[in-house]
C-alpha cells in the first residue's frame, strides 16, 4: 500500500513539474521577450499580481487570447491551446519567489553622473535655431536624432537606454531633454552639447516623467515598484520616493504624471486606486493633495487654463472633468471610443475652447466644448487613431490610424478643418506603410509625420498646401518633439 501512495505521489508530483516545464516553456517563447524574462516588463508591462489586480482573470484569458487594441499585445489563440493559457494566467498571477526591490538604496547606486552638473558650455555647438529643433525617437535600433527644423536635416544621433516610453521632455529654456525608458532609465542629455549628462535608474518598470515647470523637478511614476520617484532636475539625483498607497491602505501603479505648470504642481493620476495627486513642485517637502475621483484615470489631460483634469478609464465609456481647485467633478463626458487623452489638443472653435481626442476602438475624433462639457462632433475617420496634433498656426488637425487592426487605414493620416470639423484631406505617407504621430515646426509651417517602420521615414508636408516636401530615412521614428512647441506649451500638442 505505502509503495502503490509512494508511485502515485511521484506520479502527480512528475506531472505537476511537466506541466510547471511546460508553462515556464511557454512564457519564456511567447512572452518573455516583452513582459521580461522575470516577468518584471520590458516593452510590454510588468506581469505580477501586485499589477494585475483590475485586470480579472477572465479577462486575463481574453487579453492573451485575442491581444490588446492599439498595443503590441497580439493574441496567442492560435499558438497556444485553451488549457496552455489558463495555465498561463495561473502562472502570472503567482507571486515572484523574491519580491522585486527598487528602493532608495538601489536608485541611489544606480545614479551616474557623466559630466558634472554645470560644467559644460552654455552655447549651442551647432548654428541651427536651438528652439527649432526636434528630438526625434527612432526605437527600431534604440536611438535619438537631433534634426534642425529649419533645414530638415539631422545634426546628431545617438544611442538611448532600450525602448523609451511616454514622449522625452524639455527643460524649461528647451536646453536639456529628459528621456525615459520603460525598464526605469530617466536619461539626461545636453542639447547645447550633445551629451547625456546624467542617468539614475528610477524604477524596474516606469510609466512616464514630467519635467516642473521651474526646471527644478522631475518626477517618474512607476508601474513596479508601486511609486513616484522625485528626482533633482540637475544632476538627476534623488529627493524622494513617495509610495503610491490610496487612502485605503491599497498600493496602485501609476497611470501617468504630468507638470502644470500655471499651477505650480505635478499631477499624477493613480491606476489602481480611484484618485489623483497633486503635488506642489515650490515647497520643499513635497505635499501630496489627494482628490478622490468616480473611476480609475488611466489616462488624463488638462484644458488649457490647467484648472481642469479631463481623464478616462480605459475600458469605461464616459470621461470625468474635474475641477482641480474644488477637487469635484465637474462633468462626466461621452467618450465611447476608447479615448486616448494622453493625445488630446484643443482649439478654438465658433468662441468656444473645444478639446479634441482620437478613440482607440472606434474610427472618430471627438470634438467636446470645454465649456458645457458637451459633445460638439464626432469626426469620422479614415481608422481608430492614436496621435493628434495641431499648431495655432494652421488651420487643420491631423490624426492617424495607428490604432486601426487594419493595414488598409494604418498608412492614412486624416487631415481635419478645424473651422469646419469635416475631414479636409486624407494623406497616406507611403502607401501600405503604418503612419502615425505628426508635429508641427515652431512655426506652424510644416508638418512632420513618421512612418513607423524599421526602414521607415520622417514625411515632411506643407501644413497648407499639404504637399510633402521633404523625405528623412529613419528606424521606426515613434515620435518627434519640436523644442519651442513643447516648453510653450502648445494647444496643439500634447504636454
Ligand atoms: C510583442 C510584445 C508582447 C508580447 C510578445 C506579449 N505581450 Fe502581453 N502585452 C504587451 C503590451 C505592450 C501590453 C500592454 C497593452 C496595453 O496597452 O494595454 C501587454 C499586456 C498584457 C496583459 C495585460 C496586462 C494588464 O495589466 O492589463 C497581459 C495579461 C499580457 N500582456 C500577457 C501576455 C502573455 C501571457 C504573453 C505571452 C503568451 C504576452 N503577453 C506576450 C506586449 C506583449
Amino acid at each position: 500500500m505505502r509503495r502503490f501512495l509512494f508511485f502515485v505521489g511521484v506520479a502527480v508530483l512528475s506531472i505537476n513539474a511537466l506541466a510547471e516545464q511546460s508553462v515556464q516553456k511557454n512564457y519564456t517563447d511567447y512572452c518573455a521577450s516583452c513582459h521580461g524574462a522575470d516577468r518584471l516588463g520590458g516593452a510590454g508591462p510588468a506581469l505580477l499580481p501586485e499589477n494585475l489586480e483590475r485586470l480579472r482573470r477572465p479577462e486575463a484569458v481574453k487579453t492573451i487570447s485575442e491581444g490588446r487594441i492599439a498595443s503590441q499585445m497580439a493574441g496567442f489563440a492560435d499558438k497556444l491551446g485553451k488549457d496552455e493559457i489558463l495555465a498561463l494566467v495561473d502562472f502570472i498571477y503567482r507571486p515572484l519567489p523574491v519580491a522585486p526591490v527598487w528602493g532608495t538604496d538601489e536608485i541611489i547606486t544606480s545614479h551616474i553622473r557623466h559630466v558634472p552638473a554645470g560644467s559644460l558650455p552654455d552655447k549651442p555647438l551647432f548654428s541651427a535655431d536651438p528652439l527649432n529643433l526636434f528630438v526625434v525617437v527612432e526605437v527600431g535600433d534604440h536611438h535619438a536624432t537631433i534634426l534642425d527644423g529649419d533645414k530638415f536635416e539631422p545634426i546628431y544621433r545617438f544611442p538611448t537606454r532600450f525602448a523609451l516610453h511616454g514622449g522625452p521632455k524639455f527643460s524649461p529654456d528647451g536646453r536639456y531633454v529628459f528621456f525615459a525608458s520603460r525598464d526605469g532609465w530617466i536619461s539626461k542629455f545636453d542639447i547645447y552639447n550633445l551629451k547625456t549628462v546624467a542617468e539614475v535608474r528610477a524604477g524596474i518598470n516606469t510609466r512616464n516623467i514630467a519635467v516642473s515647470g521651474d526646471g527644478k523637478t522631475v518626477l517618474a511614476g512607476n508601474y513596479l515598484p508601486h511609486s513616484l520617484v522625485l528626482l533633482n532636475a540637475d544632476d538627476l539625483s534623488l529627493i524622494r520616493v513617495i509610495p503610491t498607497v490610496g487612502l485605503d491602505g491599497k498600493s496602485s501603479r501609476v497611470s501617468a504624471v504630468y507638470q502644470a505648470e500655471p499651477r505650480g504642481s505635478f499631477v499624477a493620476a493613480l491606476k489602481d486606486v480611484k484618485e489623483v495627486w497633486e503635488i506642489p513642485y515650490g515647497a520643499t517637502d513635497f505635499p501630496v493633495r489627494r482628490i478622490a475621483v468616480d473611476d480609475y484615470l488611466d489616462d488624463f489631460f488638462f484644458d488649457p487654463s490647467y484648472r481642469h483634469l479631463i481623464g478616462a478609464a480605459r475600458d469605461g465609456r464616459k470621461g470625468q472633468a474635474i475641477d482641480l481647485d474644488s477637487g469635484r467633478k465637474v462633468a462626466q463626458i461621452d467618450l465611447p471610443g476608447m479615448p486616448h487623452l494622453g493625445s488630446g489638443i484643443t482649439w478654438e472653435y465658433q468662441g468656444h475652447p473645444v478639446m479634441a481626442t482620437p478613440n482607440l476602438k472606434e474610427p472618430v475624433v471627438s470634438v467636446i466644448d470645454m465649456t458645457t462639457w458637451q459633445t460638439v462632433k464626432q469626426i469620422k475617420t479614415i481608422g481608430p487613431g492614436f496621435f493628434m496634433r495641431s499648431h495655432e498656426n494652421t488651420p487643420y488637425a491631423w490624426t492617424d490610424g495607428f490604432s486601426s487592426g487594419d493595414p488598409a487605414s494604418r498608412d492614412a493620416m486624416t487631415v481635419i478643418d478645424k473651422g469646419t470639423l469635416e475631414v479636409a484631406r486624407v494623406l497616406r505617407p507611403i502607401p501600405g506603410k503604418t503612419a502615425a504621430h505628426v508635429e508641427f515646426t515652431r512655426d506652424g509651417k510644416y508638418a512632420l509625420v513618421s512612418v513607423w517602420e524599421k526602414d521607415g521615414a520622417l514625411v515632411i508636408y506643407d501644413a497648407a498646401t499639404l504637399r510633402e516636401i521633404k523625405r528623412l530615412p529613419m528606424n521606426k521614428p515613434s515620435g518627434k518633439y519640436n523644442v519651442f512647441n513643447k516648453i510653450t506649451r502648445s494647444a496643439g500638442t500634447s504636454h
